[in-house]
């Protein structure tokens, strides 16, 4: 292996950028209700990038010091072709961690082929455990296809899964020991996640939806004991391990527990912009770049180093007011 490069992707507050959530699709086969709206028009096909452009963006980003990249949609496994793409990212000489956020539909033909292709960790989105309840708030997911997607991950032995629940004030917030339950019984991690206000959605008011981790962590103290952890992935999660067993529970509360101090991301979106802040709309248009200058590395490496000097120090997200930032979740993939 070639020795690491010094870190070259610092922002103008210190934070060294060393991870990269790249998302290869807005198209999805779920309709969250906090994530879109029922009727969404996606990108056509000339508008993204293509799966080449993807690996030379990703390439230079490890080049430039990123080590894990986790790749994210919509639903990133709707893709065609996803699996070479994922198998050219995991061979980047210097990349740790290749690491995959998804609904779960696919997992259980895919989940083999996903770890062959050198996919390390899985997060997988699931808000509860009733089957209308899913249904309601995926408008058209199937619980037990993302259940029997759960198992094939299982079996196929990843070196971590972890659930993501999004959780919302009288809709899945009774759930949440369940869910916590359904971690340890699988020996699972979850994390749960303060919905955030991107795009407006009609189907309920975030403001009245919104529940503090603060409350979940009260309901969870009726059922079980939760253990602070010094443990961090490198994503935004607080841990907690449950007493007596192997599952962490974090907590990914960007309202009640601001964590952008210690903010380590960029997003590329499919339509190649570098997103320096969920947040936030600060980007820079790699895709544009990349077309000027064709097999040009070093713009597009000298592109991505100042595009760290407009990374916001912070989001500003008030779930109270019309959201500032109307692009939707599938854009980044969280
Ligand atoms: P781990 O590597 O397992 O820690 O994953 P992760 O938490 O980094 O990634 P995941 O895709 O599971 O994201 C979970 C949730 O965290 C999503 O809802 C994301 O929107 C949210 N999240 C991740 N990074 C950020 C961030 O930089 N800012 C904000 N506000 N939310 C984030
Ligand atoms: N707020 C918080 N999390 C969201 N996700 C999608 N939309 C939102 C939102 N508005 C979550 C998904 C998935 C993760 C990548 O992002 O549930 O677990
Ligand atoms: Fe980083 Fe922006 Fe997320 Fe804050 S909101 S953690 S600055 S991406």
């Amino acid at each position: 292996m070639t020795p690491r490069p010094p870190a070259q992707l610092i922002d103008r507050f210190g934070r060294v950028v060393d991870y990269l959530r790249i998302s290869i699709t807005d198209r999805c086969d779920f309709r969250c209700v906090y994530c879109m709206a029922e009727d969404m028009t996606f990108l056509p096909r000339t508008q993204i990038l293509s799966l080449e452009e993807i690996y030379s963006i990703a390439q230079a980003f490890v080049e430039l010091g990123v080590k894990k990249i986790r790749i994210t949609g919509g639903e990133p496994l709707v893709r065609k072709d996803a699996l070479s793409l994922l198998k050219n990212i995991g061979q980047l000489d210097g990349l740790n961690e290749l690491v995959l956020t998804t609904n779960g539909s696919q997992l259980d033909t895919m989940s083999a082929e996903l770890k062959a292709a050198g996919v390390k960790r899985i997060n997988i989105s699931l808000d509860s455990l009733n089957a209308e309840k899913f249904k309601r708030l995926t408008r058209t997911g199937d619980l037990q296809q993302v259940l029997n997607g759960i198992q094939a991950a299982k079996s196929t032995g990843f070196e971590r899964l972890k659930i993501n629940a999004v959780v919302l004030k009288n809709q899945n917030h009774e759930e949440v020991g369940d869910l916590v339950q359904f971690a340890v019984d699988n020996g699972i991690d979850i994390s749960f996640i303060e919905e955030m206000p991107l795009g407006v959605v009609k189907q309920h008011d975030r403001g009245v939806a919104y529940y503090s981790s603060q409350l979940i962590k009260q309901d969870l103290a009726q059922r079980f004991t939760l253990i602070a952890s010094p443990e961090k992935t490198g994503g935004p999660s607080n841990y907690f391990t449950v007493a007596d067993t192997n599952t962490r529970v974090g907590f990914i509360s960007p309202h009640s527990e601001n964590f952008c101090s210690t903010c380590n991301r960029v997003r590329l979106t499919v339509e190649g912009r570098l997103l320096l802040c969920l947040g936030n709309e600060h980007s820079v248009d790699l895709k544009a770049v990349l077309r000027e200058h064709p097999n040009n590395t070093a713009v597009l490496k000298q592109t991505i180093i100042n595009a760290m000097q407009i990374k916001p120090e912070k989001h500003e997200f008030n779930v109270h007011e019309q959201p500032v930032i109307l692009r939707y979740m599938n854009m980044t993939g969280g």
